[in-house]
């Protein structure tokens, strides 16, 4: 995946790598034979998802720390998937989303540019845009955010502009739809406390761990009146990182891409293929819309297909649903 040149391994730095989609992107680089370290502060991710990774327990908001970790090791470059993420939350309480996202993040890159590491491939999201202007949305779109999440990582775009321009810091912000499904394995899984997705959520009921599925809105102006969305599988985000890990080596400057599968799945047809893929009933109750739901969120995949060669294998509904599904039957944390 990420072969270089006279098969050296890289050595990586992965902030987050504790988290859902950061420990299946460590997993794959231990399996490509990569040195990889994972600077995490355990708020959300778990420790047992880093397997044999050097983990060091930091927060991004301790600068000194951050360096120090950083001086360890001539890392070749940084991942950084470390974030707090939940809109809802992030409404709430916005000082903490800009302090954990915009300030951690502004010491990450401070401390790189110290020790002279100046490759980042950074978590952005599909909040950038806001309410989408047309159904599918590509890089071009206006970036008009509706909550402080998707403000926070617009900020930390923009600041990595300011930052290749001042500094010479490359950077791919990856642009993720709705990150879904598990491990092959079965070892790592999405689990956050409180769940708030929706097909942990389906999964959960169908387990009977809730007692139903709320589906929020059924009236959006779409063809079944529940929400579409584009669900892109964990592995092929995983291989979105590898393609700018690449991409960087050839490539200098500030660079942005949707992630995304380039479909879009209503929440009814979600939860249909949930019931076929699990063979269990699952009961749903209709609720109002939750407050900042776009009716529809799909991605143009073109520019990444185009620059990074990238092209999602797994992202089909049933390769999502059944991955998720031997996960939440079995999860390991
Ligand atoms: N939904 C339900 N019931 C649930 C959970 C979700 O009906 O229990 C619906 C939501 O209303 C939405 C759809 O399912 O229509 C998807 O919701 P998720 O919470 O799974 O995902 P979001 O689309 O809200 O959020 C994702 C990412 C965010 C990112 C956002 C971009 O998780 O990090 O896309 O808008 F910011």
């Amino acid at each position: 995946m990420l072969r270089v040149p006279g098969g050296l391994c890289l050595n990586i730095l992965v902030c987050g790598g504790a988290g859902y989609i950061g420990a299946h992107m460590v997993k794959r680089l231990l399996q490509e034979g990569h040195e990889v370290v994972v600077l995490d502060n355990l708020s959300t991710g778990h420790r047992e998802a880093v397997g044999d990774a050097s983990l060091v327990v930091a927060d991004l908001l301790d600068a000194e720390k951050v360096e120090r970790t950083l001086r360890t090791t001539a890392f070749d470059a940084v991942l950084h998937f470390a974030a707090m993420s939940i809109v809802a939350d992030s409404m709430r309480d916005p000082y903490a989303y800009h302090q954990n996202n915009v300030v951690g993040t502004l010491n990450l890159l401070r401390a790189m540019r110290t020790v002279r590491v100046d490759k980042l491939i950074f978590s952005s999201t599909a909040a950038v845009y806001g309410m989408p202007r047309q159904h599918v949305l590509d890089e071009q779109h206006p970036v008009e955010p509706i909550n402080p999440y998707g403000a926070t990582k617009l900020a930390v775009e923009r600041l990595l502009e300011d930052a290749s321009r001042a500094y010479g810091l490359s950077s791919v912000s990856l642009r993720y739809f709705n990150a879904a499904g598990a491990d092959q394995e079965g070892e790592l899984g999405e689990s956050h406390q409180p769940e708030t997705h929706l097909i942990p959520n389906i999964l959960r009921s169908a387990l009977g761990m809730d007692p139903a599925l709320r589906i929020f809105g059924s009236d959006y102006p779409t063809p079944d009146g529940t929400c579409v969305r584009d669900y892109i599988h964990v592995d092929d985000l995983v291989d979105g990182h590898a393609c700018a890990l690449r991409y960087l080596d050839r490539n200098a400057g500030v660079f942005r891409f949707n992630l995304g599968s380039g479909e879009g799945y209503s929440v009814a047809q979600v939860l249909e293929a949930a019931r076929r893929v699990t063979g269990r009933p699952i009961s749903v109750e209709v609720e109002a819309r939750r407050a900042g739901d776009p009716a529809t969120l799909v991605a143009s995949r073109e520019l990444a297909g185009r620059e990074l060669g990238w092209e999602p294998r797994k992202s089909d509904l049933d390769s999502i649903l059944s991955s998720a599904w031997r996960w939440h039957c079995k999860p390991r944390y």
